[in-house]
């Protein structure tokens, strides 16, 4: 397949629009309090029954210091011993979700994220992965694909060695840029040195995967400071780059307050940033996997996109489909059969409900016939760029012309502007319309209409 982006400036612009990132259909928002602990275990039950691996996703949510641009779940704190009372409990939740979940249920992919796992001390690292082990079926062969996010800041030789013992082969850095004024205005100071001497420990230990997170759209930030930053990190060739469009929402992330406006770069300058690291990328040998993804051609999210069977998750892009994901700590969100759950947000009320032998969920959303449907849509053209009309309607028994006859309306516009072709057969993204596959996305997306205003911008 052609895994080429045309860019496109005055088209970006003109699909310059608020939109949701897709990791799921329906999107988070679509989560309701009637849907509990009775729910969860009922459909764990009909999940059991049809089998197939797990993925799991654990929520380590502290951090030492705040970078002020970030949207992430964290709690930040400089005691660690914060990290204590939310193991415990986390260890609790692990025994009781274990305990519901089929024993035979091999665990395919498992995920820490954060906030900043390498926050724990590595005793508390491996009570969690021993825990872990003895109430869900890990993998001993190292063939699962076992993912840490560490940041560079607070990690050493000493800590991959131990990552890497623990049974993590996959490795996501944080970095976000290296210009020093740049670092300084996010409040977030890291050297060149140190995100090296990670990159370089995870390698030697062997970890198969190797990403790096950046941010574009920070204040200070121009084309050619972020092109050097992007350079430094070519030079070492990490097998994923992880490239997020600044999402500045200071309503609603309050240290966001600290970053001054005035020294945001402009819409133009984010355009032009996005554009160079496209063609330094691609140049370098990337292939855009799609949203904010770049991988090499032979890691394996390339190699599932090119073999059709790339998949979305809320860890972002995955080659997992086939697991249902079980989330555990706080704000986690797992998919169990033809259901997201989430746990709840705050420390206390999980502790309260972990206490009380609860699971800790407080909103989920069981999908109707109609959104596995359109799940199905958004899910192909997001991770392929192509959508066979025929392959959905051999799954949904619907005509898909008659199903989707709006939508098929809203499209025209998007072939006219050359986003995308439309045939009797399907639809396929071109060059141009892959940096907009959200739009393309949003048409079908029933719930978009009363929602447009709570997402962050499309680039
Ligand atoms: C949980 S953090 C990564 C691990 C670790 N805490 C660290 O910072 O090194 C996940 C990533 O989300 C991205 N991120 C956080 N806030 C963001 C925002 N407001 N807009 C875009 N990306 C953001 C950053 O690239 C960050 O590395
Ligand atoms: S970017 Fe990472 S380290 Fe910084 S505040 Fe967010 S989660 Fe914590």
């Amino acid at each position: 397949m052609d895994q080429s982006i045309k860019f496109d400036v005055d088209l970006i612009n003109r699909y310059d629009k608020a939109g949701p990132r897709y990791t799921s259909y329906p999107t988070a928002l679509e989560l309701h309090e009637g849907f509990g602990d009775k729910e969860y275990r009922a459909h764990i039950a009909k999940s059991n029954a049809a089998g197939g691996p797990l993925s799991l996703y654990f929520h380590i949510p502290f951090c030492d210091t705040v970078c002020f641009y970030c949207a992430c779940n964290k709690i930040v704190t400089k005691n660690r011993k914060h990290a204590e009372p939310y193991l415990a409990n986390l260890c609790k939740e692990i025994a009781l979700q274990g305990a519901l979940f089929d024993s035979s249920r091999v665990v395919n992919q498992l995920h820490w994220g954060g906030g900043t796992p390498t926050f724990l001390s590595y005793e508390q690292m491996k009570t969690l992965m021993d825990v872990t082990r003895e109430h869900f079926h890990l993998r001993d062969d190292d063939q699962g694909e076992y993912s840490i996010e560490v940041d560079p800041r607070e990690t050493n030789d000493q800590t991959m060695k131990q990552l890497r013992e623990l049974g993590f082969n996959r490795v996501s850095l944080g970095l976000q840029d290296f210009d020093p004024a740049v670092q300084k205005a996010v409040n977030r100071v890291q050297s060149e040195e140190q995100t090296f001497s990670v990159l370089a420990a995870a390698r030697a230990e062997g970890f198969r995967s190797t990403n790096i997170d950046l941010i574009y759209g920070l204040p200070l930030q121009t084309v050619e400071s972020f092109a050097r930053t992007l350079d430094k990190i070519l030079a070492v060739a990490p097998d994923r780059f992880s490239i997020f469009n600044y999402a500045h929402m200071p309503a609603r992330f309050k240290t966001q307050r600290q970053i001054n406006d005035v020294e945001l770069p402009t819409p133009e300058v984010k355009l032009a940033i996005l554009q160079r690291v496209g063609q330094r990328l691609t140049e370098a040998g990337y292939v855009y996997i799609g949203m904010d993804h770049f991988a090499k051609p032979d890691d394996e999210l390339a190699v599932a996109q090119r073999e059709g069977h790339l998949y979305r998750n809320f860890q972002g892009y995955s080659t997992h489909s086939d697991c249902d994901l079980v989330g555990l700590g706080i704000t986690s969100i797992g998919r169990v059969g033809d259901a997201y759950i989430q746990n709840v947000k705050e420390l206390d009320e999980y502790d309260r409900l972990i206490n009380q032998g609860k699971l800790p969920v407080f909103k989920g959303v069981e999908l109707d016939d109609d959104d596995k449907l359109r799940r199905a849509v958004i899910t192909q053209l997001i991770c392929h760029f192509d959508l066979s009309f025929a392959v959905i309607e051999k799954q949904f028994s619907i005509n898909f012309a008659d199903y989707f006859v709006r939508e098929l309306q809203a499209l025209v516009p998007m072939q006219a502007d050359g986003l995308l072709v439309l045939s009797v057969e399907g639809i396929r993204v071109l060059s141009a319309g892959r940096l907009l596959i959200r739009n393309i996305c949003m048409v079908f997306d029933k719930y978009l209409a009363q929602k447009q205003q709570q997402f962050s911008k499309v680039i």
